[in-house]
């Protein structure tokens, strides 16, 4: 058991957050602006409220509970929710501020929440990465204030880890469009509208990149983050994304018609195939999400899901080959070997 210091404990990730970790048996101490209520505030938690810009006030909370990790997600989340200028200070200056508190005051493990909006996509300018699916390599070409101050919380870790080398370890995550467990239920999701509506309409979800993540997988990729962070390179970012995209059609069908050029790039996006590779969390950390929204939506999404089809056709195994000694023959030719 470990006592993590969360910011933005309070926030549509952060309730998540704080639940999960608390569930997984450590101490949770949560520092927002806004308090959790009472009565929805889980065991093991306990919280404090403060505005984490303050002077002195990061350093404060930090000196006075003693965690042994910090876990950075207080910010304005929501890019041009306020003017450009004021997204861009906060953030940042929340960023620094919780980094170097918890770096002077030695917690050994600081984790802090970037966003995959980092990498550039919606530019009024036009944006195509060199190549899908998008990882942690795609060069990030941050176009608004907001995606800008989180490469720069990116950059933050970076610093101090820089500076301290192995003595303190440090790394960031980029989560995907977070859905909190009532958006399942039919609560608005952070833009609006609800899941069911995002997949009905696939220009809703197309903007994110037809992303998203259940905010208790984000949980738990922190748990093990925190667990694993001695043994993997200091620094790291990692993207934390469902297994598969928020869509019932195939985004290779999908992204021609809502990113011109991305075509050719795009069109081994088959089944239920999504546009942001976990890859390196699975390998470097051992992560799964465990939930997607064919697991979670309620009621059951009742439309068409030509994705799952497609994926499941090119899954099931050729009859013909089912004597073959060869395992490979069980996979038709084309599909791919993963699990559907
Ligand atoms: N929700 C998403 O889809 C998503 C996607 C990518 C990245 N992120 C990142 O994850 C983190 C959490 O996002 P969220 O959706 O839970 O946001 P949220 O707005 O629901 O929560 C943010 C919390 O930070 C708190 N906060 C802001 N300024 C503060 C201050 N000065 N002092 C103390 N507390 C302060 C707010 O009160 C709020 O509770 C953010 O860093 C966000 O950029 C979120």
């Amino acid at each position: 058991m470990s006592r993590i210091f969360v910011t933005g404990g309070s926030g549509r990730l952060g309730r998540s957050v704080v639940a999960g970790l608390a569930d997984a048996g450590h101490k949770v101490i949560s520092v927002d602006r806004d308090a959790i209520p009472a009565d929805q505030l889980p065991a093991g938690a306990e919280q404090h409220t403060a505005d984490l810009l303050a002077p002195g006030e990061a350093e404060r909370l930090i000196r006075e509970t003693a965690p042994d990790a910090v876990i950075h997600l207080a910010a304005i989340a929501v890019p041009f929710s306020a003017p450009e200028d004021v997204i861009f200070s906060t953030n940042t200056r929340l960023a620094y501020a919780v980094v170097s508190a918890a770096t002077d005051a030695g917690v050994p493990k600081i984790v802090t929440a970037s966003s995959p909006t980092a990498l550039g996509y919606g530019s009024p300018a036009g944006w195509l990465p060199p190549s899908f699916p998008l990882n942690e390599q795609t060069p990030p070409k941050p176009w608004n204030a907001y995606a800008l101050s989180k490469l720069i919380a990116e950059q933050t870790v970076q610093m101090f880890a820089a500076a301290q080398g192995h003595k303190i370890r440090y790394a960031a995550f980029r989560p995907c469009y977070v859905i909190s467990p009532e958006e399942w239920e039919g609560a608005p999701t952070q833009q609006g509208h609800t899941v069911r509506e995002r997949l009905d309409d696939p220009a809703l979800s197309a903007p994110a990149q037809f992303n998203y993540v259940d905010a208790r997988d984000v949980a738990d990729f922190l748990d093990v983050l925190l667990a694993k962070m001695d043994s993997i390179p200091n620094g790291e970012v990692f993207f934390v994304g469902a297994k598969d995209a928020l869509a019932t059609a195939p985004l290779a069908e999908l992204y021609p018609r809502f990113l011109p050029g991305s075509g050719p790039l795009t069109e081994h996006l088959t089944g239920t195939s999504p546009a942001f590779s976990i890859d390196k969390a699975r390998e470097l950390l051992g992560w799964e999400p465990k939930r997607t929204w064919r697991t979670e939506l309620t009621p059951a999404y009742e439309g068409v899901d030509t994705a799952s089809d497609q994926e499941n056709h090119q899954a099931a195994p050729n009859p013909a080959a089912l004597n073959d000694e060869n395992h490979a023959g069980l996979v038709p030719a084309g599909a791919t070997k993963e699990t559907p």
